[in-house]
């Protein structure tokens, strides 16, 4: 490191993603039993500044994260792990008090995980970090190396914030069946998507904002001894060589039949874990019914998606959106906990606000 008496201020703005072929259940740090593939989102998203300046003391992380304005002593435990995990590969991370300032465009109590974002906003930043600090010109954009580098760092804190350095679709997880993909870093999609998937709408219903019973780690965790874990990895690769074909081809009918075996699958996976769990409300249950049944009636290619919560993800094309908006506001509204619905579709991917 060249300019170590830098200070500096960067700023990323980062999205979340919706997993269409799930991950669930890891090993050592954080590698992916199966691959997963997501589609990343254009409103949810994590704007991070990071203002770094140069301390006396250089032997351990200094850093303080604010959210929304906010201390969040939670979130900045969290990021001091990473920082102590990056550390041997990032040196310089000991010489700075690093400030966080984070915010994030939906609602913090909206049931919405916020780690992809907030973990990849944050990662960007110190890579950006890195390049100031290291004297060397910077090209006009970041490479592909920068992100790849971005993504593996940013799976450190969360696995899925790994698929959030790329916009549209993303492959995380090593599978022969796509070329470059690594069980360490996410990749952008390889190939072109058919027009009917370049622009899906993600309609959130915010069914539940409450805290969830069992956080996503202590679940990976229960895959480990879990009697369906090997057939669910063959399914999950299963369907992610299927989704690709899909993606390519266009074909609504059996993107639902995929994303909805997905979802289902996964709280499968939690009710059958040792000890089960449900995370799912009984409006969650009433909504999917009022969903296939719009479907098989208006023949409208509306289908869902779940995350590790109550929380629903309606996918269909921008084309249908002034028949699915009216069924949203009729039909679904009034399962959702005030009304809270989030209007997002398929994003760009992150974008850098300020820095070198
Ligand atoms: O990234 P984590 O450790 O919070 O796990 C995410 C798990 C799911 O959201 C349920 C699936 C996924 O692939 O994003």
């Amino acid at each position: 490191m060249k300019n170590n008496q830098l200070s500096g201020r960067i700023k990323w703005q980062s999205p979340s993603n919706i997993a269409l072929i799930k991950y669930w259940g890891k090993k050592g740090f954080q590698i992916p039993y199966n691959p997963s593939l997501s589609m990343t989102l254009s409103e949810a998203r994590t704007e991070t500044e990071l203002i770094f300046t140069p301390k006396s003391d250089n032997r351990e992380i200094s850093l303080t994260y604010l959210f929304g304005g906010l201390p969040q002593s939670e979130f900045e435990k969290k990021v001091k792990s990473l920082m102590e995990l990056l550390l041997p590969e990032m040196p310089f991370l000991a010489d700075y008090h690093l400030e966080f300032r984070s915010w994030n465009s939906f609602p913090h109590s909206s049931g919405i995980a916020s780690s992809a974002s907030a973990m990849s906003a944050l990662v960007l930043c110190l890579c950006s970090m890195e390049k100031i600090l290291s004297g060397e010109p910077i090209p006009p954009s970041y490479d592909a190396d920068f992100f790849r580098r971005a993504s593996r760092l940013a799976r450190l804190g969360s696995g899925s914030a790994s698929r959030s350095l790329y916009g549209g679709y993303v492959i995380w997880g090593k599978t022969h069946h796509v070329p470059d993909s690594s069980d360490e870093y996410a990749i952008p999609m390889y190939f072109e998507v058919h027009p009917e998937f370049e622009q899906v709408s993600d309609t959130i219903l915010i069914i539940s904002s409450r805290e969830k019973k069992v956080s996503s780690r202590a679940g990976h965790e229960l895959m480990l001894n879990h009697p369906f874990a090997e057939p669910r990895y063959w399914q999950a690769e299963k369907n992610l060589i299927r989704i690709i074909e899909v993606l390519q081809k266009g074909d609504w009918t059996e993107f639902a039949r995929i994303t909805e075996n997905e979802a289902l699958t996964l709280h499968a996976l939690m009710m059958t874990s040792n000890p089960g769990y449900l995370l799912l409300h009984p409006n969650t249950l009433i909504a999917i019914e009022k969903i296939v049944a719009f479907r098989d009636s208006s023949h409208v290619p509306l289908t869902f998606t779940l995350d590790a919560g109550p929380n629903i993800h309606l996918l269909y094309p921008k084309s249908s959106v002034h028949k699915v908006l009216p069924f949203i506001q009729e039909e679904l509204a009034n399962l959702c906990e005030n009304q809270q619905i989030i209007y997002d579709r398929t994003g760009s991917g992150p974008i850098q606000i300020f820095g070198p």
